[in-house]
């Protein structure tokens, strides 16, 4: 295959070429550097960070009516045309207009989503950071994929292949990520020429109006890009039916993903096109640590995955798979780690764990807790603090670890949302790979080992979207860990992967004959 590049399209601005398209490296034609992250044990970039985050207030963001959304899809409608006929360049280039804008008021955004979404300093300067690599990398790719390609160079025949936007994009995003998910959704919609209605989840309105915001501002088009923030049963289920949508790209529980699959596919009369549902549900991600591994790297690496925000990652690791013979001493030196993690208010830099994001999530963990208690043995159980100012009113959970789980029980199959961990014990290798496999989720797993051996086999037989050997299993970088899962973790190519954007577009194929 070939690229033509006699065949691009019109160009008005290409102040971003140069930088769009440089040396080869794995299946892109550009380099991608990751957004750094903040240098928290530089005094000077924690006054900074302290100050920036300190005064930040949460404002109510009100909801809209099913009217309003019916507006927004009206005028998406139209404009997107327009947005369809604008240069890629120019396009990209407003979105790489975004990510400036969102470097240079990156700490406020931090200090937003910790006030909003309860995530520690880390944790939400790191969000920022992938969300700024979602604008640069998506607007890079949206340049390459843009290019028409010449299929075959057969005599007298001249065979094209170019993409098209798909039209309308729903993006209903989840509040554990609630802006580098939602960005990520709408900027690979949007950069390959769609007009996007942005449903954000009910707890995190507040970031996403920022994020609309800072895109306006940047020159995507007020037409081009709405938000629809409101109750999912309401405005989430009249998008998903709405017949003027093409594609649905969601991000959130197992149970409304497989809905919206199915509301989305019941086409309606006077719809002429199939929808296309771009779904990242959840996962039951599993850590095997086996008697030859690093303990000092798998016990907080096991931690960290278990823990960080509190358990609320689709990608944390809640069950712990530990082979027999290290069983006792792993779980002894897990407890201990996990006792010096610092539980509560995350506006302060010292907090590890943060509350849960409502009481909903509270309910659910405490549940969980109950049954983790009647089905094996509590290893740990963190006290939580009070609930602490602006977090009034967020629950707080202290990790739990049990112990005794095994695979038929609930801890091992249900995702909980929560920091509670599930630890499994295996008697060999192989069969910690077996229980690893017996969940119909199917999306980070990691392998703690050093045995070349067992490296191979997880890489053959562990069967998660993304496979994290001897590190922490949360925490995909864009471009450098393309995320997503299979089975009934999701379905799509993998977000912050060169594919992505494929999801949202129209193939086309032409054949003249010359
Ligand atoms: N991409 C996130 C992670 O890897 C999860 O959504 O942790």
């Amino acid at each position: 295959m070939i690229r033509n590049n006699e065949k691009q399209p019109l160009v008005e601005d290409k102040s971003h070429e140069a930088e769009a398209v440089g040396s080869t490296r794995s299946n892109t034609h550009f380099e991608f550097i990751n957004e750094s992250i903040r240098d928290f044990s530089d005094e000077k970039q924690r006054q900074q960070f302290k100050k920036s985050i300190t005064s930040i207030k949460i404002q109510n963001t009100k909801h809209i009516d099913t009217q309003d959304l019916d507006s927004y899809i009206t005028r998406a409608k139209k404009a997107q045309q327009h947005w369809q006929a604008t240069a890629v360049y120019q396009r990209s280039a407003a979105l790489l207009r975004a990510a400036d804008n969102i470097t240079t008021h990156r700490d406020a955004i931090a200090g937003v989503i910790i006030r909003e979404a309860g995530k520690t300093w880390r944790e939400a300067d790191a969000e920022v950071c992938e969300a700024i690599d979602f604008l640069r990398y998506y607007a890079r790719c949206a340049i390459e994929l843009s290019i028409p390609e010449i299929l075959n160079d057969y005599p007298g025949e001249f065979n094209e292949h170019w993409i098209e936007p798909r039209g309308i994009v729903a993006v209903i995003a989840p509040w554990n990520f609630p802006l580098a998910i939602p960005l990520g959704m709408t900027v690979a919609a949007l950069a390959t020429g769609n007009a996007v209605i942005l449903k954000p989840a009910e707890q995190t309105p507040y970031i996403a109006k920022m994020l609309v915001e800072k895109l306006h501002q940047s020159g995507i088009p007020k037409d081009i890009l709405h938000l629809a923030p409101g109750l999912g049963e309401t405005i989430g289920a009249q998008l998903v039916s709405d017949s003027r949508i093409s594609t649905i790209a969601f991000t959130g529980s197992r149970q409304v993903g497989l809905n919206i699959i199915k509301t989305a596919y019941d086409t309606k009369p006077d719809q002429h096109f199939i929808k296309r549902v771009i779904c990242e549900m959840g996962g039951k991600n599993a850590i095997i640590v086996d008697d030859s591994a690093d303990l000092d790297q798998a016990i907080v690496g096991v931690r960290d995955s278990a823990f960080g925000f509190a358990g609320q990652k689709c990608s944390a690791c809640s069950r712990c798979i530990v082979l027999e013979s290290i069983h006792d001493s792993f779980v002894d030196r897990l407890v201990a780690a996990t006792k010096t993690l610092e539980v509560g208010d995350p506006i302060n830099p010292g907090t590890d764990i943060g509350p849960l994001i409502d009481q909903e999530a509270e309910h659910k963990a405490q549940c969980y807790i109950n049954i983790g208690h009647a089905e094996g043995h509590c290893a740990l159980a963190m006290s939580s603090p009070l609930s602490a100012e602006p977090h009034a009113n967020r629950p707080f959970v202290g990790p739990h670890i049990f112990t005794g789980i095994q695979q038929h029980h609930s801890l091992a199959n249900d995702e909980i949302f929560a920091p509670v961990l599930a630890v499994i014990k295996a008697k060999t290798f192989d069969e910690a790979i077996h229980i690893a496999n017996a969940t119909d989720y199917k999306l980070t797993g990691g392998v703690y080992t050093r045995k070349p051996s067992h490296l191979t086999k997880a890489k053959r037989e562990f069967n998660v979207g993304n496979l994290y050997l001897n590190r922490n299993i949360t925490g995909a970088l864009v471009a450098r860990q393309p995320f997503g899962g299979f089975g009934l973790s999701g379905i799509g190519e993998k977000a912050g992967g060169v594919h992505y954007l494929r999801q949202f577009t129209v193939p086309r194929v032409c054949s003249e004959n010359t």
